[in-house]
């Protein structure tokens, strides 16, 4: 910074850490870092402890630097239509004395980010994420898109359901003009609802109309749209919402 150089700085040497403390009753003191090569994680599936004492923990990962307008020391940064994650799983013990993680799996080569799962699934062994996906051959208009933002790349053209039990990952394409923000689950109502059934809920912008949208996808077809919502005014891209049920709301107060 003194020699007027960027803020933040992606350092390509640097390792992937991870840090676990315990779940209850913790101090700072307590944390034990664990280390992979240098990666980019953006947003994390979930994590949770399997029957052995290891911890399970699925998110996207890529080698590039997402946040290309932040360059390395040398003023290195990808192309941003270069960057892509795949979905990938650490599985390790969190009480071993080894701190290099052992190499993840990858679940699925798709370029996802903004994972999310059933909330009541959280902490828990899950079988259902819900992610934003950039699929170039699904017929997004890039040509006639990108220029209306500006020049960019746009992220995400789709949502996806990966469903663990089957690896199958179904898509919705919102369309060739849409770009899709971060999703959210919403639970279907009803004591039996399993988990993943209900409804994914995302906000699309429409760059035809240059409006933003809401989809509401259900998981039981989620190859398209159950209703879609056009709102009168254009909203920032944005991440991190979630749902809260009423009922939910009703029980705090
Ligand atoms: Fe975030």
């Amino acid at each position: 910074m003194k020699q007027g150089g960027e803020h933040w700085q992606w350092n390509p040497d640097i390792p992937f850490y991870l840090g676990v403390l315990p779940r209850r009753g913790a101090s700072g003191t307590n944390v034990k870092w664990f280390r992979a090569p240098n990666a980019f994680p953006g947003h994390t599936v979930n994590a949770y402890e399997d029957d052995s004492g290891n911890i399970v923990f699925d998110l996207p990962l890529t080698d590039k630097n997402v946040f290309f307008w932040w360059p390395d020391a040398q003023g290195n940064a990808p192309n941003p239509e270069q960057i892509a994650a795949q979905l990938v799983r650490f599985t390790f013990d969190p009480r071993s004395e080894d701190l290099d993680l052992p190499q993840h799996e990858i679940i699925s080569g798709v370029d996802c980010e903004f994972p999310r799962v059933d909330d009541r699934f959280v902490g828990r062994k899950h079988s259902h994420a819900f992610f934003n996906v950039m699929d170039s051959t699904l017929g997004t208009d890039f040509p006639n898109t990108m220029p209306k933002m500006g020049g960019g790349y746009a992220p995400y053209n789709s949502l996806g359901h990966l469903n663990y039990q089957t690896m199958a990952i179904e898509k919705y394409f919102p369309g060739p003009t849409h770009f899709v923000q971060e999703p959210v689950f919403v639970a279907r109502k009803g004591s039996t609802t399993a988990e993943g059934d209900g409804w994914v809920i995302a906000l699309v912008n429409n760059a035809a109309t240059m409006a933003s949208e809401l989809h509401i996808v259900d998981t039981r077809n989620f190859g398209k749209a159950q209703a879609i919502i056009d709102l009168p005014i254009r909203l920032r891209a944005g991440l991190h919402g979630n749902w809260v049920d009423s009922q939910d709301l009703k029980l705090s107060t």
